[in-house]
């Protein structure tokens, strides 16, 4: 496989909305990001993924493009996105952003003219989505032709007076999905496309993937996602992308694909797949779900984490780019709770959990994607009320959990374990109010605890988490971390992560206990001949012996 430039990127996802704010509205913004590239860089990141900066009425934090040619007034202009073009290149790294195909806002210009028999172009964009008139139930009433639920909860179908019909949004109903059937309509996307890679985007995380394609036969179900999700024809569509725009221009493309089964990993991203070069797929993102929970249920039920899940998906995935692709690493991103609240211990054990999770995943071959905050151990929210809330799937999700017959109090617990708004606080750079993100009352409450848990605190500290995200990551590099060999040891073993890595100059052995016991295990290896190299509690002289969430890495040169 020939050598591109990507194969030792080091990815950074900054999640623009509460990054850092420049202009002190509240709101982070473009030149918040030039502020911060060099503490990104001093991380070792080369790479950066911002999420989306387009003109949006922001039903969804801008996954709801009202004009993707525009950049969003929240975060500033053209010249400010050419501006952190400019300062990311000159510090050699490189800008990918969110590209969002499988619909638009209900207020872009497309949906406007789709949704109005009187709009002079409605003929040409109402196909640009997708419609339906609807079926009659047992008593002649008109009803959505299926039951299926969109992602957020709810009906996926929105009827629309005027035309007497139906359209169908898997997301909210602010988002009406597209119609790839319609070249037309592929057209102008692949146009848009070709406008931000000419601008000098160096490539794209592909925004819902797996989801261009659906059932046209409109099969009635509940929830029905196995016919708007990852229907084969969705691949034709990332083919003719691939093709056109991304293989040509030497990209880095990202894809999204909840879900995606071993088969589909190499058509999506293996090294002659011609869609993507690597997968998003969060098999191992909710392995602590509880399926008798029917109040809050899915993602919502908090339970015990099955860690030989998590071990065995890691395990499976890395196993299946070998030598064929590169494994994408992450513990989440923007739709997923904090980390260390989710898999570790905020309350006891934050730091040394926090630390535990960077050892387990970094050493790990692929490529990484660290998620803003992360680096900190920056938490779930620890908000009080209802209303200190932002993401649009709260509000639908907390309705049902009460329908379900759940109390208030569960409800907020379920929002407060689970939700994306965990994960989209302001980063806190500094022990003030607000976190050094601004100086203005920010769109969503910061973390109470930013006096405790913060960049300039972490900065002083040798051994604090970012210090030790500093270290991993350069240890990446020097030791060639991506194309390293691992071996899984005890991989059932439902308390401990081991894990053997055979890197460029040396073998490294991660010893982790993933749980908030304290426990005694058989070695894998007589250690004697191992130096110990990295450790989250005071080192003590009985190997066997794990204390909480202790986690330590030995190595021996080669
Ligand atoms: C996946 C994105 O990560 C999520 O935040 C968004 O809500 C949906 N796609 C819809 O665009």
């Amino acid at each position: 496989m020939e050598k591109k430039w990507w194969h030792d990127a080091i990815i950074y996802q900054i999640y623009l909305r509460s990054f850092q704010d420049a202009n002190q509205d509240g709101i982070g913004d473009l030149q918040g990001i030039i502020r911060r590239l060099d503490y990104l860089k001093s991380l070792n990141i080369n790479t950066i993924w911002i999420s989306p900066h387009y003109d949006s009425p922001m039903d969804d934090n801008g996954y709801d493009v009202r004009d993707f040619y525009k950049v969003s007034p929240d975060y500033g202009t053209i010249d400010d996105f050419k501006d952190v073009l400019a300062a990311a290149h000159e510090r050699d790294m490189k800008v990918l952003v969110d590209l969002v195909l499988n619909h638009t806002s209900d207020e872009h210009p497309w949906f406007l003219a789709a949704k109005d028999p009187d709009h002079p172009e409605h003929e040409h964009y109402h196909d640009f989505y997708i419609w339906h008139d609807g079926i009659l139930d047992k008593n002649s009433k008109k009803k959505p032709p299926t039951r299926w639920i969109s992602w957020f909860g709810g009906p996926v179908w929105q009827y629309v007076p005027a035309l007497d019909q139906y359209y169908l949004h898997i997301f909210s109903k602010k988002m009406p999905d597209l119609n790839w059937r319609n070249t037309t309509m592929r057209e102008e996307l692949k146009k848009m496309i070709a406008w931000w890679i000419e601008l000098g985007v160096d490539g794209f995380r592909v925004d819902a993937s797996n989801h261009l394609e659906k059932n046209w036969e409109f099969p009635d179900a509940k929830p029905g996602y196995e016919h708007f999700s990852s229907l084969p024809k969705h691949h034709e569509y990332l083919k003719e992308l691939a093709r056109e725009l991304f293989i040509p221009n030497d990209l880095l493309v990202i894809g999204e694909a909840g879900g995606a089964t071993r088969k589909e990993a190499l058509q999506y991203a293996g090294f002659d797949s011609e869609e993507f070069n690597l997968l998003i797929q969060f098999e191992h993102c909710w392995a602590d779900t509880d399926d008798q929970n029917v109040l809050t249920p899915g993602k919502w039920a908090k339970g015990i984490i099955d860690l030989p899940k998590i071990k065995h998906s890691f395990a499976k995935w890395i196993e299946i780019f070998k030598n064929r692709g590169y494994h994408t690493l992450y513990w989440h991103n923007h739709d997923q709770p904090r980390v260390v609240s989710h898999y570790g211990n905020d309350k006891h054990h934050h730091e040394r959990s926090a630390k535990m999770l960077a050892y387990t995943l970094y050493l790990l071959p692929g490529i990484p994607i660290i998620y803003y905050g992360e680096e900190i151990g920056m938490t779930n929210v620890d908000y009080t009320e209802l209303d200190q809330f932002r993401d649009v799937e709260v509000f639908t999700e907390y309705n049902n959990f009460i329908r379900n017959g759940a109390s208030h109090n569960l409800a907020m617990q379920a929002l407060k374990d689970r939700c994306r708004d965990n994960a989209r606080t302001p980063m806190q750079w500094d022990p003030t109010p607000n976190g050094g993100f601004s100086a203005h009352q920010p769109w969503i409450d910061t973390n109470r605890n930013t006096k405790a848990i913060n960049v300039t605190t972490q900065e002083k500290d040798d051994t604090s988490i970012l210090n030790t995200y500093r270290k991993l990551l350069s240890l990446r590099k020097s030791e060639d971390i991506a194309n390293a060999e691992v071996t899984f040891i005890d991989i059932d073993n439902p308390r401990t992560f081991f894990v053997k890595i055979a890197a460029k100059t040396h073998d490294y052995l991660v010893l982790a206990n993933f749980k908030g016991e304290t426990i005694h295990v058989d070695l894998p290896e007589d250690l004697t001949a191992w130096q110990l190299y990295l450790h989250n509690t005071e080192p003590h002289h009985h190997p066997q012996h794990f204390e909480p969430y202790e986690a330590r890495i030995y190595r021996k040169a080669k």
